[in-house]
């Protein structure tokens, strides 16, 4: 009795083509006609008008039919939001932690509860499938929620000694809106903080959604606000006095301005930035599982995704099988409606996006790129919706745009390699560093290629796989901090020492007054060899300026002249640490021993040490001498940690191991202190050095010779070449140069509140990762401030390489 329009069972079987399996939209529908499909900002409880009023449509890209008018905040909504996550936060924190754990608990309760009606409004608003909102977005959502649940339960057994940092800002994107929003607000929440969230212009919905939910579940009023709009409502958000932490994911352009918004302000900072992921395939990988994974690295929300792998990278005696392939996969994907149960495939974000994506694969056509498409490519673009048909490109150079700017739609571009050795080099062209993808059967392999691979996150025969208990983040350009895992809470807070701390009270020091001195001369040769030097890859270097300064002593005495380093000696002592790379290839063990030896050889000459410091700082005797042993077993500390700061394995529920490896950054720049100038200098660089870092510092610009006296102890302490480099001269002017260095990972600075400004700010392009005093005062003497794990954790970046098991 079926009708005429619907297809016999036989006439199914014969062409086994899919018939349309659409979700219904009712639920989500029904919940936006119940707010009239007009939104406030969601502020202390309860949605509010925008203090101005205006409004903007948020609409569905698959067919570009308006969903809800939605709020542009202004600098008054977000401070109302502001104000009410200050307001919330004693109540909040005075919770016990279970109490804030019974919260986080039930938020997700509600979002597994609420599940369906998530599901369906994110999909509309973005545009993405069903299948993926339904199966991967919403269950990692509630996931988060479940995961956090445990760490606000366990915040001070296992944070011991950390406390919550205050209201957080967080910006999201649009491409997970929920998840991004769950991965910003779970942390925060777990370790005590409260929120303002400013979701995507174009994603907004289920952002208002959950905070309703929140509020329905029972989450104090103003814990969790929220605040639409575009860019300008982001920059007002980050602009507002009232936050203590900013949590960004989006554009790399867009971090460097938020960068350079929060400098100096003392505020923490994380960034998740863009992405150029390469997927690697090797010849004796399970080619068609590889292929598979390519769509899930690529074809996988349209390719809007940070960490996709857009980049493959073929061994070429398997190339032409994978393209093969992949070409035979590609006809089958299918690109349509989002709530379509059986698509692959959905609509890109906005015409934005789509004339970005459009510009750049002409452009890669234009630079000689050989272009595929799927036979049913042209078909696409109906019933008003904005698609983009997946494409695979050949042939191109690695230096093309296309294959180093980030696309951020469905298109791969490939190229192939011969060795490991290429293919390392190959993945590691790019100025980011989110995600790597490894496909070998050879387990010695890709645990080989894995640490080499300048990534956060490597995957192992997968891609595109995420949990809550491991962290997320990138290298390099796309940015620092972690979200998920142990590594991700504590970028919701911080050292409680750290929150103790007083400003100076004198201020720290550069080089002394050049005229009043007599410095700034030129000396002859004979002055200059009685002047201390640089140290500059294992070796006494003379200054570029053949400039020195002249040291004086606590009772005016000129002690010594020391180098006036500059630009071109900080730029020496950077291509010096960068070839220094012995040190950070070492294993645990040697470094510790080294770090032990160095400890005997200070030690062995502490009377002269002790001496030093008396006539610089002028010291008593016994406080010299203090300086000097607390010296030596900081050493100790550290030579002690060097093999026993690691990694852990991450409990996470797919079959497979999760490793987090801390990893050196590379070449690092310490800035130090005046006061106790041998002990600050020990207590910064000492566990840079012991996690593998090659350093190069600046001590104390007032008392540099303590440091200068070292580099006999280090030349009898077996520090290969490179690892430790030393440049004397101006605090400030040397930090800026440092700061601005595109060859510096990351930087320890400790001086006045201005230098810990321009730090921040300077590194605004490069964007490496920056730890700052803002001016405040360490006590070098108190092993809580002085040194310890905080020291550590910021001396590393975690690595999560997802290995897993079973056939
Ligand atoms: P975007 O970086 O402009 O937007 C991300 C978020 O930042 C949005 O909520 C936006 O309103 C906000 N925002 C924009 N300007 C701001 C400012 N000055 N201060 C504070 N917040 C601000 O990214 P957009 O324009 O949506 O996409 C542009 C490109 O960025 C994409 O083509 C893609 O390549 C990349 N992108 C990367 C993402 C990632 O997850 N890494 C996510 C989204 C975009
Ligand atoms: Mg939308």
């Amino acid at each position: 009795m079926s009708s005429t329009a619907t297809p016999s069972v036989k006439a199914i079987f014969e062409s086994m083509e899919y018939g349309p399996a659409p979700e219904s939209a009712e639920l989500a529908q029904a919940w936006l006609m119940r707010h009239e499909r007009s939104f406030g900002h969601f502020v202390g409880g309860r949605f509010v008008d925008p203090v101005d009023g205006e409004r903007f449509a948020t609409t569905h890209p698959g067919d570009g039919a308006e969903l809800a008018q939605v709020a542009q905040g202004g600098a008054a909504d977000v401070d109302a939001a502001v104000r009410a996550a200050q307001e919330a936060l004693p109540a909040w924190q005075a919770l016990t932690p279970f109490a804030r754990s019974r919260h986080l608990y039930a938020l997700a309760r509600h979002v597994q509860k609420h599940a369906r009606l998530l599901a369906v409004l994110e999909a509309l608003d973005n545009g993405k499938t069903l299948r993926e909102t339904r199966d991967i977005d919403i269950p990692l959502v509630a996931r988060h929620f479940y995961h956090h649940a445990g760490w606000a339960q366990l915040r001070d057994s296992e944070f011991a000694g950390y406390e919550p940092v205050g209201v957080c800002g967080q910006i999201i994107p649009w491409n997970f809106p929920l998840l991004m929003l769950a991965w910003k607000v779970a942390p925060a929440l777990a370790a005590g903080n409260t929120v303002v969230l400013k979701p995507a212009e174009f994603t907004p919905l289920t952002a208002l959604a959950f905070a309703e939910m929140a509020a329905e579940a029972g989450l104090p009023e103003g814990v969790l606000n929220v605040v639409t709009g575009d860019g300008r409502t982001g920059a007002a958000l980050v602009a507002h006095e009232g936050l203590a932490k900013v949590a960004f994911t989006g554009s790399t352009e867009v971090g460097r301005i938020i960068r350079q918004a929060t400098a100096g302000r003392g505020l923490k900072l994380s960034l998740e930035l863009g992405g150029k992921s390469p997927f690697i395939v090797f010849d004796d990988a399970d080619l068609d599982s590889a292929v598979e994974g390519v769509v899930d690295a690529i074809w996988f929300n349209q390719g809007e995704v940070c960490c996709a792998g857009s980049r493959l990278l073929v061994q070429e005696s398997v190339a032409a099988a994978v393209e093969e392939k992949l070409r035979a996969r590609m006809e089958t994907l299918r690109e349509g409606p989002s709530l379509d149960k059986a698509m692959d495939i959905g609509a890109i974000i906005a015409p934005v996006q789509l004339d970005k994506i459009t510009r750049l694969v002409e452009q890669c056509k234009a630079e000689g790129g050989r272009c595929y498409q799927p036979s049913w490519a042209q078909s696409v673009t109906r019933d008003g919706g904005l698609y983009f048909p997946p494409t695979l490109f050949s042939e191109v150079a690695p230096s093309s745009a296309a294959a180093q700017e980030e696309i951020f739609g469905p298109v791969i571009v490939s190229m192939t390699f011969r060795t490991p050795a290429e293919a390392v080099e190959l993945a590691n062209n790019t100025r980011y560093g989110l995600a790597a993808s490894v496909w070998t059967e050879n387990v010695n392999l890709a645990l080989d290629v894995a640490p080499k691979l300048e990534a956060g996150v490597v995957w192992v025969n997968c891609t595109n796989v995420f949990d809550a208990a491991s962290g997320f983040g990138g290298y390099r350009e796309s940015g620092y901090g972690r979200e998920g895992g142990r590594e991700g809470m504590y970028e919701y807070l911080k050292p409680s020492w750290e929150a103790r701390l007083e400003p100076y009270r004198e201020a720290p020091s550069g080089v002394p007054d050049g005229a009043a001195l007599g410095a700034g001369a030129p000396v002859g040769e004979e002055a200059i060899d009685r002047t201390a030097k640089l140290y500059i890859g294992g070796k006494q270097a003379r200054p570029d300026g053949a400039y020195s300064y002249p040291v004086l002593g606590a009772d005016g005495v000129h002690l010594g002249e020391a180098p006036l380093g500059n630009r071109k000696d900080v730029r020496n002592a950077v291509e010096a640490a960068r070839k220094g790379t012995a040190w950070t290839k070492a294993t645990a063990h040697n470094r510790a021993q080294v770090l032990y030896y160095l400890a005997e050889n200070l030690d062995a000459r502490a009377g002269e040490f002790g001496a030093r410091l008396r006539a610089m700082t002028g010291a008593r005797k016994a406080d010299a001498e203090r300086e000097v042993a607390a010296s030596v077993q900081r050493l100790f500390t550290y030579a002690a940690h060097a093999d026993k700061y690691d990694g852990a394995v991450h409990a996470t529920p797919l079959r497979n191991v999760t490793l987090a490896m801390p990893e050196p950054w590379g070449v690092m720049a310490v800035v130090c202190p005046d006061e106790a100038p041998l002990l600050a200098f020990v207590s910064l660089v000492a566990p840079a050095l012991a996690m593998g870092n090659r350093v190069v510092s600046v001590p104390s610009p007032r008392w540099p010779l303590a440091a200068t006296d070292l580099y006999q102890v280090l030349d009898t302490s077996d520090l290969p070449a490179g690892a430790l480099n030393i440049v004397t001269g101006d605090r400030d002017e040397l930090a800026a140069v440092l700061a601005k260095h595109a060859d510096v990972a990351a930087m320890w600075y400790v001086g006045s509140a201005e230098g810990s400004t321009a730090v921040e700010r300077e590194s605004a392009d490069n964007l490496k990762a920056t730890w700052v005093n803002f001016g405040d005062r360490r006590d070098w003497f108190d092993p809580e401030q002085g040194e310890g794990r905080e020291y550590l954790r910021r001396a590393t970046h975690v690595k999560n390489i997802w290995v897993p098991y079973g056939e």
